[in-house]
């Protein structure tokens, strides 16, 4: 996650000087030619940098955040990590004086532009407020909301990415078995829910308005969507999304 926001900021931010870190040489040569600096020094790459962004797995957290403290005063720090309590993010860096601390939740789409991120402030002004929602504004569309709020919504967007792509991959077997070769089916089902997203952004609907659009009365839209729901999709997906 912090190589696909790495590689979306510099896309849609290119003037951004970027320098990734990581602990293997092998994953920062994938950065190479991307036009950003790779180094495996944390500490040289915090003190260098005006916003650290820490993309470790949340219990490597702690331990990767104690060496840059020095480094972080006056800054900017965003953690992806998901499900660290802000009092706990405060705690590690209250010492440290940051201007401001985040956490920060995109999706694998950030690499493209296309991210739904969800931000929480654990501290921070008006201003890196802004520069939060402007940042993360470029890579797509961002969401500044409150602790609670952000595990929803990693549910709902971080995990979305696997949740809207299972439905993808069922919608191309069903198609294959209608007739589609997979590559067909594939293009299908992605650019059908491509735009279905977009018709729904760009008219500003519920999607059932545009659902309704498409059902002619006893036609074989509404069929499918009975036989699916008869079959638990929306419950199936709701589940899926208030598991513990
Ligand atoms: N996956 C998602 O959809 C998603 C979405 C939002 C947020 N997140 C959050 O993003 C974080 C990272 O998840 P991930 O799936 O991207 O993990 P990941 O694939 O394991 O990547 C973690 C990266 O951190 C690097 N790293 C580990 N220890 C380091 C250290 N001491 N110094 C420098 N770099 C170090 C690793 O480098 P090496 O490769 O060299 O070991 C690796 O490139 C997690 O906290 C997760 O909760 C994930």
């Amino acid at each position: 996650m912090g190589g696909a926001t790495a590689l979306g900021l510099k896309r849609f931010c290119p003037d951004a000087a970027i320098t990734v870190t990581a602990r293997h040489p092998e994953t920062l040569a994938k950065y190479d030619g991307k036009g950003m600096q790779a180094t495996l020094d944390n500490v040289a790459a915090a003190a260098w940098a005006d916003i650290v962004v820490l993309g470790v797995k949340p219990w490597l957290v702690k331990e990767v955040l104690e060496p840059l403290l020095p480094e972080l005063k006056g800054k900017l720090l965003l953690s992806l990590a998901a499900g660290i309590p802000g009092t706990q993010m405060l705690e590690w860096t209250a010492s440290a004086g940051p201007e401001g601390v985040y956490t920060v939740i995109p999706n694998l789409a950030i690499e493209i532009g296309e991210s739904m991120t969800f931000a929480s402030e654990v501290t921070g002004t008006p201003a890196t407020r802004k520069t939060v929602l402007d940042l993360f504004g470029a890579v797509g569309k961002v969401q500044l909301v409150n602790e609670k709020q952000l595990a929803a919504g990693t549910m709902v967007a971080s995990c979305g990415t696997a949740f809207a792509l299972r439905y993808v991959r069922a919608a191309t077997e069903g198609g294959v078995q209608l007739g589609l070769y997979p590559a067909q089916a594939l293009e299908a089902a992605l650019q059908t829910v491509k735009g279905a997203a977009d018709l729904v952004f760009e008219h500003g609907t519920h999607p059932e308005q545009e659902i309704d659009r498409v059902t002619t009365p006893g036609g074989i839209t509404i069929r499918g969507l009975n036989a699916m729901e008869e079959a638990g999709f929306s419950n199936a997906v709701i589940k899926g999304l208030i598991i513990k």
